[in-house]
């Protein structure tokens, strides 16, 4: 295992690339891997270990996968494999993705049922729903969810769950629709910019599909999709986090490759932080003119606050004048992170789910435990603006979702070190 130690208080200043979007490569690579029948070529592939996991995924199905830089080379499966194993889908729930493509192209799949993580139950309920919906037989029994259908019918219906609509449902169901026979309608659809992402590509390689970027998604079955080129959308979540760093250090940075229309919700609230944006087309400078305010955040599907920048917003308003809310409506238990915030000196108290925090005027550098991607994200950047040294360990879960996280950095100006954690 590896940890980061980071010695803070530097202003980072400059400019940083992101890179293309996690959640956007992940569900484009199963489509070209399984539901396409000639090779796609994927430009602005991150180099992230979920990118690896889900290549292993799509190779153990008979896709053939190879990496050129920042792009992906996918040959699409030509066997008869339908099945993903519990050794690699723990590694990585977003393994999922693979049952509705599998079940359209080949008519059955057998994908082991995803646990739960530190950010709490993450049930999978509505992927079956709406696959039972296009007439799969979904069956889930001794650790396995086993999907089967002659043909896969299209049918109107609607993904919205407790807690709102569902990316990777609205994923999963969607790529099983263009496979399907006649036409499928998705009400309550998630319209995050990686699944509209997704549905372009899906409509580069043949696909029909209407109302990309809304709620209802209409999706006219055809009967094959051929393989395609595309350039992978900009990670919004890296952007945002990288404007957070910005202006936890009080820096000077231009945060490059990303616009305003994929971040609205995540731009509106810095503003309101007082963090100073100044956007062209080429991406945005983050300042910080005064003391940050503290400010109210909920976080809820796009285009609202997303969930994936709740630990983020939380640790820069630990240093903001004034008391914040942030109330965490999509994944109700993820705020692991308060604790290790409060080791460096933070001021967080949780009452549900929702965290109240007191800014306070410095954090203090500690050891802390990365206990997921985003909560990893955080300590990073707390760790650079906190007084002396904080050492990241758990940091695994960081490279999961971020390529390059202190070169990037450090290309700022910040003071990060990976080593080897013998603990
Ligand atoms: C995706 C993202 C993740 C992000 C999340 C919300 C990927 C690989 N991951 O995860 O980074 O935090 O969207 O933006 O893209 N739910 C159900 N039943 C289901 C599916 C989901 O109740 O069948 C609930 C979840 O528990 C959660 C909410 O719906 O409360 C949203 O989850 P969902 O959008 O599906 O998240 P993921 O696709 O797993």
């Amino acid at each position: 295992m590896q940890k980061l130690i980071i010695n803070g208080g530097t202003k980072l200043k400059g400019e940083v690339q992101i890179s293309g979007s996690k959640n956007a490569v992940l569900p484009i690579a199963v489509a070209a891997a399984i539901l396409g029948d000639s090779l796609s070529v994927l430009h602005n592939v991150p180099n992230l270990t979920d990118v690896k996991t889900l290549s292993a995924v799509l190779e153990g199905l008979g896709a053939s996968i190879t990496r050129k830089n920042e792009s992906l080379y996918i040959e699409p499966i030509n066997r008869m494999e339908y099945e993903a194993p519990y050794e690699l889908v723990r590694q990585m729930r977003a393994s999922i993705y693979v049952l509705g493509p599998l079940v359209a192209k080949l008519g059955k799949a057998k994908v082991s049922f995803p646990g739960g993580c530190a950010i709490g139950p993450r049930p999978v309920d509505l992927h079956i729903r709406g696959l039972e919906q296009l007439g799969a037989d979904v069956d889930v029994k001794k650790g396995y969810i086993f999907a089967q259908a002659d043909r896969l019918v299209g049918a109107d219906m609607d993904l919205t769950g407790q807690h709102g609509p569902s990316v990777g449902a609205t994923a999963n169901v969607m790529m099983a629709a263009t496979l399907a026979d006649g036409t499928t309608v998705i009400r309550g659809a998630a319209r995050e910019p990686h699944i509209s992402d997704l549905a372009k590509f899906l409509t580069a390689m043949g696909a029909d599909i209407e109302g990309i970027g809304t709620s209802v998604l209409t999706i006219r079955g055809v009967k094959q999709l051929h393989g395609t080129e595309h350039t992978v959308v900009s990670d919004d979540i890296e952007a945002g986090t990288f404007m957070v760093a910005g202006a936890i250090t009080n820096g000077n940075v231009f945060v490059r490759g990303i616009s305003q229309q994929q971040i609205p919700a995540i731009s509106e609230k810095l503003t309101e932080a007082g963090v100073h944006l100044e956007w062209n087309d080429k991406g945005v400078w983050v300042t910080v003119p005064d003391q940050l305010k503290a400010i109210d955040v909920t976080t809820v599907p796009f285009p609202g606050f997303p969930t994936d920048m709740q630990a983020q917003i939380m640790g820069l308003m630990t240093l903001a004048s004034g008391s914040s809310t942030i109330t965490e409506n999509v994944h109700t238990d993820r705020f692991i992170h308060a604790a290790e915030l409060n080791r460096m000196g933070a001021d967080i108290r949780l009452e549900g789910r929702k965290a109240i925090v007191n800014g306070v005027s410095y954090l203090s550098g500690a050891p802390v435990m990365a206990s997921d991607l985003r909560a990893g994200a955080v300590l990073v950047v707390a760790g650079m603006a906190a007084v002396g040294e904080t050492v990241v360990s758990r940091i695994y879960h960081i490279d999961r979702g971020y390529e390059a996280i202190e070169t990037k950095l450090n290309n700022l100006g910040a003071n990060i070190v990976r080593v080897k954690d013998n603990d």
